[in-house]
């Protein structure tokens, strides 16, 4: 019998002989009904003193794994069902649970755009999108926020609150979004949540049934495409230029919602036009159906005045505000905000309840108190001007050094641009010279659900100095000399 005993573990040897034999009964090695070497015999197998072996035994029977039988020896329980456990369906290679699709598939689900990305991530020049200066971060100021609370508030802190989200933070988040985005709403119809994701999914939880159409945009974020899809929604990607989504082939779709991002189009960074803005809400009105505005980076524009939330334009109930505290602050803080018609606020909270109870209150405490003291906008000013600075950085030297072979897209606002490239190599021949040159950009085809798309690479700013940038960039254009311009 194979079973392993090292004296130098802190473990009894009696023990360890009990989890030897356990594990074998359990695997199916010692079958059930099967008798077991006598005492003896083991111990002198194993080099034991028969004790210890009787000690085993005598665990294993009281148990349940073995049957003692006077006179006649230890036998492996019968009672044991024949296919019984994890370890004896591995062994017998019979270990797959069906899963829905979609989830877990062998493609990298994510390839871009996302931190969990397999893209060459660890190079020492990295222009990943979804990077920010999390650095400049007051932390200070969360700190005493922090000490703050679990001096004089401790105790709210500790017990279960609102499913809808700390009542404070809510109202900080309403009047903000007033202030600042034109949204129309109270307190009451304002959410929490851990993220955009979540807010997705939720509202697909309380909105989607199997095969119900979901206009995404295409370029569009992968995340929110995959998640709907996962739902088994049917998608249907509408093209985008550089005025948006193409909204006008949402009519006689038969799309129940569209997901957008108006202010910012992730990641081409176009902003829906005003046209096109008045079309969707006329498309929601008379064909019932329901907006989702993404707005997850609204706090960064650097040219133009910004458009005014679609909510803020809508006056009929017919479209669902998201924002996160992802990109402004930073995204392992797990907080966002869903700004519901008041019709959908009750079914919303209840599959909130129903997955997590709850966001975790005390981030929304510090949350409330950062807002309502003005260091969210303060810090907001400051990593704007800051990331101003790095975009002209990041556009200037695209211009200098490859002027004729990229054009940028989508630079006046967020945290990337996008660079069509105009030579004779696409995108994933530049992502593997530029990486052999310590320079990590990412493909625009992620991005796209459908095949055809021309050549481009997303390039994020915000999260390198300018220097930096400057460098990265001097880096990729030497690894491609001698790559022809085509236009
Ligand atoms: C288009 C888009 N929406 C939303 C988010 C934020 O998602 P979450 O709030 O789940 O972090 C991101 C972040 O990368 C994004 O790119």
């Amino acid at each position: 019998m194979a079973i392993t005993l090292d004296e130098s573990l802190p473990l009894p040897l009696y023990r360890q002989l009990y989890e030897g034999l356990r594990r074998a009964i359990l695997a199916g090695r010692l079958p059930p009904g099967g008798k077991l070497p006598s005492t003896r015999i083991l111990a002198r197998q194993l080099s034991l003193s028969r004790n210890t072996v009787c000690q085993a035994y005598g665990e294993l029977e009281a148990e349940g794994y073995l049957v003692g039988r006077h006179g006649s020896g230890s036998y492996v329980s019968s009672e044991l069902p024949e296919e019984l456990t994890p370890e004896a369906e591995e062994r017998l290679g019979l270990r797959s649970v069906e899963t829905r699709p979609g989830l877990g598939a062998s493609e990298p689900r994510n390839p871009a755009g996302e931190p969990h990305s397999n893209s060459p991530r660890g190079l020492p020049f990295d222009f990943h999108p979804g990077q920010g200066a999390w650095d400049g971060f007051p932390a200070g100021t969360w700190r005493r926020l922090l000490a703050r609370q679990w001096r004089h508030g401790w105790r709210e802190t500790m017990d279960y609150g609102d499913p809808a989200g700390y009542r404070p933070l809510r109202e900080e988040v309403a009047a903000y979004l007033a202030r600042s985005r034109a949204v129309r709403c109270t307190a009451d119809e304002v959410v929490i949540v851990n993220g955009t994701q979540q807010a997705l999914d939720l509202l697909a939880r309380v909105l989607v049934v199997p095969g119900d159409r979901v206009a995404v945009e295409d370029p569009g974020y992968p995340s929110a495409r995959q998640l709907l899809a996962s739902h088994r929604a049917q998608i249907l990607p509408l093209e985008v230029d550089q005025d948006g989504m193409l909204v006008d082939r949402l009519r006689e779709s038969g799309v129940k919602l569209a997901l957008v991002t108006p202010s910012h189009q992730f990641p081409t960074g176009a902003m829906l036009s005003l046209p096109r803005r008045l079309s969707l809400l006329a498309w929601a009105r008379n064909e019932g159906g329901l907006v989702v505005e993404d707005d997850y980076d609204s706090g960064f524009r650097y040219e133009g005045r910004p458009l005014d939330s679609l909510q803020g334009l809508d006056g009929t109930g017919r479209v669902v505000h998201l924002g996160s505290f992802s990109k402004v602050l930073f995204p392992s803080l797990r907080v966002g905000y869903a700004v519901l018609p008041p019709g959908l606020v009750r079914p919303f909270v209840e599959a909130k309840e129903l997955t997590d109870r709850q966001t975790p209150i005390l981030e929304q405490q510090l949350l409330a108190g950062f807002l309502g003291e003005g260091h969210f906008e303060r810090h907001l000013r400051r990593m704007r001007q800051l990331y101003r600075r790095r975009r002209q950085a990041l556009v200037e030297a695209l211009q200098s050094h490859l002027a004729a072979r990229m054009q940028v897209i989508g630079a006046s606002a967020g945290m990337h641009l996008m660079v069509q490239l105009l030579m004779s190599m696409d995108e994933r021949q530049v992502v593997e010279r530029a990486a052999c040159a310590g320079v990590a950009v990412y493909p625009a085809g992620p991005y796209y659900a459908t095949p055809g798309h021309q050549s481009a690479l997303v390039m994020g700013y915000a999260g390198m100095a300018e220097e930096r940038i400057a460098e990265g960039v001097a880096r990729l254009a030497k690894a491609l000399d001698g790559v022809t311009a085509q236009r």
